[in-house]
């Protein structure tokens, strides 16, 4: 069974996210979609187990939603996909027969957790940005300039130009983001093992989306994509089928401040707890 919860403009859905989209979300509605689904790589969703029997059940589930997500795009929507690294070859031999894929983006990060030893860790993760139109789409390029760090910093004159001229200092993001994975102790933090960084969908969703737009996550898990959706002044539909990360996002999203009678609240970091205090021990 499917609940809605909403407030101004910010809608949260607990249930299935094939059963959602397929019957809750009208087609040609949603202008940016950011679906980071379960990888099948085991990981545990809060005793929810991500692994499929097979490669190809997981696929099929996959392609289901996939086809879904292309379908509730406008006809200048765009769709942001992640997967796991294995997986990501399936994804864009799949989304290039339906989209238009602009960009195979590598979020980099750099890692203190146990590392491989008998071959080369992962430090990185793909997504796919894929556009429905090529030639009508979002991209606000100048809402996401970044630092140019090689000409600019030194002052370099380009003389190919017809007037030489210092490089620019802002350019466009290239396809390979740096960007720290959540961690413990960051602000941002909450309790669900793939948590992606607020400076992530902050991007994705300044360059491919306008103020007031729709912006849907059919896999929310801490909702940090209907989140940042709010701050930045778009309507967002977040789907999860965990009730305890739905509570999470009632929370961060200010839907609900009790669920069920239980009080919301953020969990505290063990470094948060009070501590007990020792009696004062007096020799008299
Ligand atoms: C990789 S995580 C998403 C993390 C999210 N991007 C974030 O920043 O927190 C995938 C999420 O999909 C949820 N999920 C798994 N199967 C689902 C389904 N069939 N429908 C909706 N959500 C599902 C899991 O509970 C998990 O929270």
């Amino acid at each position: 069974m499917v609940q809605l919860f909403e407030n101004q403009g910010h809608q949260i859905f607990l249930g299935d996210a094939i059963e959602v989209l397929s019957q809750q979300i009208p087609d040609h509605s949603v202008d940016l979609i950011f679906a980071d689904p379960p990888y099948n790589i085991g990981k545990n969703f809060h005793g929810r187990k991500d692994k499929w029997d097979s490669e190809n059940e997981y696929l099929h589930w996959c392609y289901q939603w996939l086809d879904l997500c292309v379908t509730k795009l406008t006809d200048t929507g765009s769709l942001y996909v992640m997967a796991a690294t294995q997986n990501m070859p399936f994804f864009d031999l799949y989304l290039r027969e339906k989209l238009s894929i602009l960009s195979r983006i590598i979020w980099f990060y750099d890692s203190s957790g146990v590392q491989a030893k008998k071959y080369y860790g992962s430090l990185y993760e793909p997504i796919l940005f894929c556009v429905k139109n090529n030639q009508h789409y979002t991209f606000n390029a100048n809402d996401i300039l970044v630092t140019a760090k090689t000409g600019a910093q030194r002052k370099l004159i380009d003389y190919r130009k017809s007037i030489p001229t210092v490089y620019n200092d802002q350019k466009v993001p290239g396809n390979v983001w740096q960007i720290p994975r959540v961690r413990y102790r960051m602000a941002e933090y909450e309790n669900h093992p793939t948590q992606k960084p607020v400076a992530l969908l902050e991007r994705i969703i300044l360059a491919s989306s306008n103020p007031g737009e729709l912006v849907l996550d059919p896999f929310s898990g801490t909702f940090t994509t209907a989140l940042v959706a709010k701050q930045l002044g778009r309507c967002s539909i977040g789907i999860e089928i965990e009730e305890e990360y739905v509570k999470i996002g009632l929370r961060r999203l200010e839907i609900l401040t009790h669920y069920q009678g239980e009080e919301l609240k953020r969990e505290p970091r063990v470094y948060e707890k009070p501590v007990a205090v020792q009696p004062a021990l007096f020799n008299d």
